[in-house]
């Protein structure tokens, strides 16, 4: 029997990059998985997703949900739509959806802070609140963070105030739901081949990449994602509280 076999897994952001290897992994170890994008053009990614799962032949299902998790009600929706395919038990909350905002301190406006706050730090804060009156022990939840959450960098204060934040509010998830038997920890990506990547200054991507000491090279998804499904699974149990630097050493804690 494959390792996530009846599980059931959400994993917002996965119509591409990172999310995207997040969660055909755990659809590969045999979870059920719900993908979750938000752009229109990125529908027909995540149904070839969906169909890739269903291709695996391992009894792995997916169902796909359309959600902006900058929007309130996002949560409810996608546990709703969980529900609805899997039934009322969820057991793997992968919170991966986010946003990278790069710009100088003197030109952010308030209307800048709530538009990466909302997404990266209030969105999996409210999809966790929907998430855990099903969450079936051994739960396991898992926050996308950033090494941007750790180290200094021009012109990305607010996405990096937005992956601590994220971190923080993880620590103390970890201490209020660990009595319930669940684990809930971060994972922090180096530089990672995806979209996002792309958008990162050039400058910036080369300098982290020169300072990554396996390989001097952008990670890839699959290598996240491996972290990510082992975080999910059951040899993780006695990890809670922690954010794990997957960045080729490019981060040591
Ligand atoms: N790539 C890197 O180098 C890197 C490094 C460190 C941390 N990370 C983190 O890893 C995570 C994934 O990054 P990535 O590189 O895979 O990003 P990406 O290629 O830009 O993909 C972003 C994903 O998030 C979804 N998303 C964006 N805004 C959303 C919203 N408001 N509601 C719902 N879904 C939304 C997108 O959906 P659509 O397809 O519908 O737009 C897409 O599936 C992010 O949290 C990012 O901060 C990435």
């Amino acid at each position: 029997m494959s390792q996530l076999q009846g599980k059931v897994a959400i994993v917002t952001g996965s119509s591409r990059g990172l999310g995207a290897m997040m969660a055909f992994e755990l659809a590969q170890r045999g979870a059920n998985v719900t993908i979750v994008y938000t752009s229109p053009k990125s529908e027909a990614k995540a149904n070839e997703l969906a169909s890739k799962i269903a291709a695996l032949s391992n009894g792995s299902q997916a169902t796909v949900v359309q959600a902006d998790l900058g929007v309130i009600d996002a949560g409810e929706r996608i546990v709703a739509a969980t529900r609805a395919a899997f039934g009322d038990f969820i057991d793997i909350l992968v919170n991966n959806a986010g946003v990278l905002f790069e710009k100088p301190l003197l030109e952010t406006t308030p209307e800048d802070y709530a538009a990466i706050f909302d997404v990266n730090v209030r969105g999996p804060l409210l999809l966790t609140k929907a998430v855990v009156p099903y969450l079936r022990a051994p739960g396991r939840i898992i926050n996308v963070s950033s090494v941007g959450a750790r180290i200094g960098m021009a012109s990305l204060a607010m996405y990096a105030a937005s992956k601590a934040g994220l971190e923080g509010m993880s620590r103390c998830l970890a201490a209020e739901l660990g009595d319930a038997g669940h684990t809930v920890n971060s994972i922090e990506p180096g530089p990672t081949e995806s979209d996002m990547l792309d958008d990162v200054p050039k400058d910036l991507a080369d300098l982290q990449r020169k300072m990554t000491p396996v390989g001097h090279r952008f990670g890839r998804a699959d290598e996240v994602a491996q972290v990510v499904a082992w975080l999910a699974g059951q040899e993780s149990g006695w990890v809670s509280g922690q954010a794990i630097s997957a960045s080729g050493g490019f981060l040591m804690l």
